[in-house]
């Protein structure tokens, strides 16, 4: 028995964070188990490093190899179990964004990154990907009045205009597995673009 990885993805203030609940929602009623977690994150230790990660400064490749760590981990403890005994996983970001943030934005490169993807995952990769996409104006307005910004919600408009390039790069890349949420609309019409992609699986 096998269960569906599905992850969310998209630039800080795209939203995807307001549409978790009602997915578990959709999913459970349908008799599924579902495992909600993000990433960084998703173990103890995950916690642990995503703290770090988010708030330390420290070089684009330590903070590559410090997701990777903690993806190993979530990996091991809780991602595989899960599918394993037929549950559905659904993350709150996963390795595009290490491909969007660590990479588009930031330099690193992305035949590192395929080499720890390999290394870490091995044929690990989400069955569906939900990609809120905004444009950048509209993210930095929702940002600007949402708590506290960690280190990556700090930077500047031309950065998160290499996150969103980078992920509808791979979304073009990977056309089975990407759904293209415009999240620029109101919030009621991106809950029914959520809703209807989530009937499909
Ligand atoms: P996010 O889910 O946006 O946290 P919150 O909305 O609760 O603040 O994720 C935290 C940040 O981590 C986000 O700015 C993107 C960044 N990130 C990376 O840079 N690379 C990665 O591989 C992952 C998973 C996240």
């Amino acid at each position: 028995m096998t269960g569906k990885f599905i992850t969310l993805e998209g630039m800080d203030g795209a939203g995807k964070s307001t549409h978790i609940g009602n997915i578990i929602e959709m999913l459970e009623s349908r008799g599924h188990e579902v495992i909600s977690t993000r990433e960084p994150g998703g173990t103890p230790l995950g916690e642990q490093l995503r703290e770090v990660i988010l708030h330390e400064k420290m070089h684009a490749e330590t903070e590559t190899l410090l997701m990777f760590a903690a993806r190993r981990e979530h990996i091991a403890c809780v991602i595989a179990p899960a599918l394993a005994r037929g549950a559905y996983v659904l993350s709150d970001r996963f390795t595009d964004a290490t491909y969007a943030y660590q990479c588009g934005a930031k330099g690193v490169s992305a035949s590192k990154i395929e080499l720890l993807e390999q290394w870490v995952q091995a044929d690990l990769q989400p069955d569906i990907t939900l990609l809120f996409d905004v444009p950048v104006e509209v993210s930095i307005q929702r940002l600007s009045t949402a708590r506290a910004p960690d280190k990556f919600e700090r930077e500047n408009a031309e950065f998160f205009t290499r996150i969103r390039h980078a992920y509808l790069q791979r979304a073009i890349e990977n056309p089975v597995r990407f759904r293209i949420i415009d999240a620029d609309n109101p919030l009621e019409i991106v809950k029914k673009s959520v809703e209807d992609i989530i009937l499909t699986i």
